[in-house]
């Protein structure tokens, strides 16, 4: 039976899977992305975490390839480049690093982590059969895949689809990137965060069940029990998160004219509270050519593993060509 190795890269997990040819998660582990970057020492480290996952199997499996995705992430150059929420600086040369270590494989590819949860959902998940579509990637950076046509977009220099850096406010808050007002700073868990401690000073709310987190405690999972439990505060987060998600969404239907948007990551979980807001927001913004009639859909796939089965399916594809 053939398998592939899926990698996702993501800012203090690293996971690591083994996927078959019908996208099913054959095996999975993990290893931390460091917080200060040997770029070296995490490759030798990911590479024995991979042998590991693969001598166990070796008997009955035959390992094709191995597929990355990784923030910042680049199909055409197999570099890393100036990743803002990884430890790793400048340009890392990930895919050459990686085949130095593994010789033995033909298909080792790197692609965008947000590209490869898209791929996962065009080929296994809610976006099956769909031509054009786009899906927004919420976590600790705010990533996204556009698909045209029934093929995801790289453009010029591999970089498109990079939705988070879009500006929303003009001279708002700082992102992680360094410039100002971009969507990610509004719409990633640590925006959401944001966006709590703001409300909380402005409304002075001691009384609010986040009021007693400090900044690092505060997750988003914290802030959807708390507007379950009908704080205020945390209500709010979700409204105005959505409000900033949807003028977001609405640019991105302006300039591509999708069949319906998908939502993937921890903040999706809670449903209609950021669904809703989103929805109504991106229809105010919208040209009325458009108006109902984009849907807004959650990811399908298991927000866990939708990475990782994305960049198994690069390997597959690479086998066809
Ligand atoms: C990066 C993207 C990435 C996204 C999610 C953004 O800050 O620029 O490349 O896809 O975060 O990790
Ligand atoms: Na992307």
């Amino acid at each position: 039976k053939k398998v592939a190795v899926g990698v996702d890269i993501g800012g203090t997990n690293t996971t690591i899977g083994l996927i078959d040819e019908v996208g099913k998660v054959i095996a999975k582990g993990g290893i931390k992305t460091p917080a200060h970057g040997d770029i070296e020492k995490y490759m030798d480290d990911l590479a024995e975490a991979i042998r590991e996952m693969t001598a166990l199997t070796s008997e009955v499996l035959s390992v094709q390839g191995i597929g990355v995705g990784a923030p910042n992430g680049n199909y055409y150059s197999g570099t890393i480049d100036y990743a803002p929420n990884l430890s790793f600086k400048g340009i890392i040369p990930f895919v050459a690093l990686l085949k130095k270590r593994f010789p033995e494989f033909d298909h080792i590819a790197l692609t965008n982590d947000a590209n490869a949860a898209t791929i996962g959902e065009m080929i296994y998940g809610g976006a099956k059969g769909m031509k054009n579509f786009v899906m927004y990637t919420l976590g600790t950076g705010v990533g996204s895949g556009i698909v045209v046509n029934g093929d995801l977009v790289y453009g010029h220099d591999g970089f498109a689809g990079e939705c988070g850096h879009t500006t929303l406010i003009p001279n708002g808050r700082p992102c992680g990137c360094g410039a100002l007002g971009h969507l990610e700073a509004y719409c990633s868990a640590p925006g959401m965060k944001r966006t709590a401690f703001e409300l909380m000073a402005k409304y002075n709310a001691v009384d609010s069940k986040l009021a007693d987190k400090s900044f690092l405690e505060l997750d988003s999972k914290m802030i959807y029990d708390a507007a379950v439990a009908g704080d205020k505060v945390a209500l709010e987060v979700f409204e105005l998160t959505g409000k900033y998600l949807g003028q977001g969404l609405a640019d991105t239907v302006h300039h591509l004219s999708p069949e319906a948007i998908f939502l993937f990551g921890g903040p999706t979980a809670a449903g209609d509270l950021i669904f809703k807001p989103t929805q109504q927001s991106m229809e105010e913004h919208l040209l009325p050519i458009f108006k109902d009639k984009i849907k807004i859909l959650p990811s399908e796939l298991d927000s866990g593993n939708a990475a990782i089965i994305g960049a198994s399916a690069l390997v597959y594809k690479e086998m066809e060509k």
